[in-house]
């Protein structure tokens, strides 16, 4: 088996039978308008890997996890033109990427459900897949030619992992994202040594549980991928060079997976794009010439910038005043919309404020009580949530150019909250599209209606708590304790205090945790026992 890198999350595994492409994000503008681009710059490698999927030979296989568009690629998809091989996607309740792939004229689609085995000469591809709500991934598995490769990419299925190798086996190479990809803290109004402490908090929780996936899963090679993206746009190019923030580079996971595993047997592995890795031996079998470490990072970037510099001058416009007016109220009625169908709205206990900055003095106020959206001149609240962009950025996804989240993703924005605390329906109203709004609501109740508990232990006490996470479902028997009081959720690591009833430290969610008397023998549970965790 050989696994070529092709950046970011991106990987070409051949078999002797087969060929499977996995997200190949190549296409030169980059993702998310262009506010991310590929890290080592990959775009080279866009006419190799249309050949590979183009050349007649061995059976064929695309796969794509999830709609991210640094995963899903719709424009490097476009440039190839021989579709005769074999899209696999996740059959996720969205059905985006089958609508999307049904009308690429390929060989066939096959949407696959959670554990769905699709046989290739001498092995397998095994997907994955991941849904809570309007929060869709998938991970892929190949077997063949005796070796094992599992890339889970961006997908939390951290509390999945110790029945997986349960049930495919030992894993030789391992793939799994390191590094942040979310709008906070980095679009948050922090002072900067808060913005720091919190984002050294992130990245220390990322990195944690890579190193609790190596734990459990053993395998004999780590690659680090889906790592930072490069910020080229002039704006927001700073973002590279912060002293901390969620977008550490692999030296660093490194530094810290051998500290925190001194045994560990895994070889740590950071690929260029274009490298090529023999899964048998763990050797290198080619090698692209361009090196990008720590040390020659910075003028990487600025070269790397240069090249890029018309994507910018073309997307940068200043509208007319009539223009901005309009996007004004279209966004208004936007949010409206939204908010029509946000069933929830009313456990949203703050306003939130939207500022176009063309039109600072025409603030659009959510009213999430009495549902509706208005025009102020200012800030009336103390508690309050406000959203500033600007007219030409957020007009992208009034004109369906971006999603919502692609445009939370494009970092064109400056967030607040006071209090400091995430508010999960506040942040599905920004980051959910209209038309899976009602959805979003459903899983936030599908969620909470989860009532099976379990018991954990905690510094030598035991407790009772809510078996499934309050968040997004993730299995807690799976999670651990820190500092013998905080269960840990093992997917998005939210911290649990169960001296405070099982409260989470971030925000107001709880498991209800309750403090077992001591001695007692475990007793059943509603509705039935569970095995006690591990933790
Ligand atoms: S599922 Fe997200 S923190 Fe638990």
């Amino acid at each position: 088996m050989h696994i070529t890198f092709l950046g970011h999350a991106g990987f070409v595994v051949e078999t002797a039978g087969a060929i499977v492409v996995m997200d190949p994000w190549l296409s030169s503008r980059g993702a998310f308008d262009s506010a991310w681009m590929q890290l080592p710059c990959n775009h080279h490698l866009a006419p190799r890997v249309r050949e590979m999927l183009e050349t007649p030979g061995k059976e064929r296989y695309l796969y794509v996890s999830h709609e991210h568009k640094d995963h899903f690629d719709p424009e490097f998809l476009a440039t190839i033109r021989q579709r005769d091989f074999t899209v696999l996607v996740p059959r996720f309740h969205r059905s985006e990427l089958q609508d999307v792939f049904a009308r690429y004229g390929c060989k066939q689609v096959i949407a696959c459900e959670d554990g769905h085995e699709v046989p290739i000469k001498g092995g397998y591809v095994k997907l994955f897949v991941s849904e809570q709500g309007t929060n869709r991934d998938s991970a892929v598995m190949v077997r063949g030619d005796g070796q094992c490769f599992l890339n889970i990419n961006d997908c939390k299925l951290h509390d999945r992992m110790g029945r997986i190798v349960a049930e495919e086996g030992p894993i030789d190479v391992f793939s799994a994202q390191f590094s942040g990809a979310i709008w906070h803290p980095t679009c948050y109004e922090y002072p900067a040594d808060t913005y720091a402490a919190i984002s050294l908090k992130k990245r220390e929780s990322k990195f944690e549980a890579v190193a609790r996936t190596l734990e459990v899963l053993h395998p004999r090679a780590y690659i680090a991928a889906a790592g930072p993206a490069a910020f080229l746009d002039p704006a927001q190019f700073h973002l590279n060079f912060e002293k901390v923030n969620i977008f550490p580079n692999a030296t660093q996971l490194f530094a810290f997976l051998r500290q925190r595993l001194p045994q560990g047997k895994t070889r740590y592995l950071e690929p260029m794009p274009g490298d090529v890795l023999d899964a048998k031996s763990l050797e290198f079998v080619s090698q692209s010439a361009e090196r990008v470490t720590p040390e020659n990072l910075k003028a990487y970037l600025h070269d790397y910038a240069k090249r890029q510099e018309s994507v910018f001058r073309e997307r940068r416009r200043n509208l007319l005043v009539a223009e901005v007016a309009e996007i004004h109220e279209r966004l208004r009625v936007e949010l409206q919309r939204k908010l029509d169908l946000l069933d929830l709205h009313e456990r949203v206990g703050m306003p939130l404020y939207v500022e176009l900055t063309e039109l600072p003095e025409k603030l659009l106020r959510v009213d999430f009580k009495a549902r509706r959206v208005h025009v102020v001149a200012d800030i009336q609240e103390e508690v309050r949530y406000t959203l500033k962009t600007s007219a030409a950025d957020v007009g992208r996804v009034l004109d369906r150019k971006l999603t919502w989240e692609d445009f939370l993703l494009s970092f064109r924005l400056r967030l607040s909250r006071n209090p400091d605390v995430y508010e999960p329906v506040l942040h599905g109203f920004l980051g959910v599209e209209i038309e899976d709004m009602r959805e979003f609501c459903e899983g936030i109740r599908s969620t909470e209606s989860q009532r099976e508990r379990t018991v954990v232990e905690a510094g030598g006490r035991r407790f009772s708590i809510q078996r499934f996470c309050p968040h997004q479902g993730a299995d807690l028997s799976e999670g651990w304790v820190e500092e013998g009081r905080y269960l840990v959720c093992p997917r998005h690591r939210w911290q649990f205090d169960l001296d405070a009833g099982g409260v989470c430290t971030q925000n107001t969610s709880t498991l209800c945790a309750e403090l077992l008397p001591e001695r007692e023998q475990e007793k059943p549970q509603t509705p039935a026992a569970d095995p006690q965790p591990q933790l």
